[in-house]
């Protein structure tokens, strides 16, 4: 039993390779819904209803375990999916929790009231949808005490590095790092809040001050999913790695090419 990566597009390929050398042995089968990305601009109702198709079309693959890997997903739908739509014994586990962990380094089990973590203000570089939901803020004020948030909607920042529009993509970070900065000149820790940024993540460490600790989200995630699946061994399958799209496989196949410098093959979901 493979475990499932969801994403809106390509941009969870970010998270599935992280995850993949953390974890060589283990079966993984990615979905993106490139018939429908960008999720970053849609209303909370679409991406609630599109995230659920997806997550279904990665059970119907066989898939028990099922990463979310789309932070607008992951900040917009998993919480209301968990509660009111996830039934049985699948489980989804979304890419805010292992960041929200790793910037408080409380367990997300832990319901203690807000404790002084040594955290003082966060940068939030997410899509619109990310920052507009205010999930990130509200979990991590849930957990440490006396913390300012400040969120940046990397408005066109997405279709900029799926174009491979490399310079277009440098300047919006640029100019969306001089954005935050004008209200938080020092941010503590910055985190890149959308499955996209990895890729530019050289740009943010040079726009934002030396001292800013940026928290990349591949790498945690797979931390995460490592310690996981140690606690939780019933979805631990060996096995290799294949590829579906609601898109036309040969442009997705064409575009992760572009997206991650090597070739993939996407069939169709
Ligand atoms: N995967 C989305 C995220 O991490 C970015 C792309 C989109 O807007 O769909 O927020």
């Amino acid at each position: 039993m493979a475990i499932g990566v969801f994403d809106s597009g390509l941009g969870g390929l970010t998270v599935l390779k992280a995850a993949v050398e953390k974890l060589p042995e283990q079966a993984f089968v990615y979905y993106g819904d490139n018939a429908n990305t960008p999720y970053g601009s849609k209303t909370d109702a679409e991406i609630y209803d599109l995230t659920i198709a997806g997550i279904t079309r990665l059970f119907d693959a066989g898939c028990d375990l099922v990463i979310l890997a789309c932070n607008s997903a992951s900040a917009v739908a998993l919480h209301d999916l968990q509660v009111n739509w996830l039934v049985s014994d699948k489980r989804v586990l979304g890419v805010f929790v292992p960041m929200i962990e790793e910037l408080t380094r409380r367990d997300w089990g832990d319901n203690s009231p807000p404790t002084h973590t040594g955290l003082q203000n966060v940068a939030l570089f997410a899509t619109p949808a990310t920052v507009s939901s205010g999930a990130f803020e509200r979990e991590l004020k849930f957990r440490a005490r006396d913390v300012e948030v400040v969120g940046e909607a990397c408005v066109g920042l997405v279709a900029a590095i799926e174009e491979g529009d490399s310079l277009g993509a440098e300047a919006l970070v640029d100019a969306h790092v001089a954005t935050l900065l004008e209200t938080l000149p020092n941010p503590q820790a910055a985190v890149l809040g959308c499955t996209h940024y990895p890729l530019v993540e050289e740009r943010f460490r040079a726009a934002l001050p030396d001292a800013t600790r940026i928290l990349v989200q591949p790498e945690i995630v797979a931390n995460s999913l490592e310690d996981y699946l140690r606690r939780h061994p019933r979805f631990v399958a060996s096995g290799g790695v294949s590829y579906l799209t609601s898109g036309d496989p040969v442009e997705v196949s064409r575009s992760a090419e572009r997206f991650l410098g090597h070739s993939l093959t996407f069939s169709a979901a």
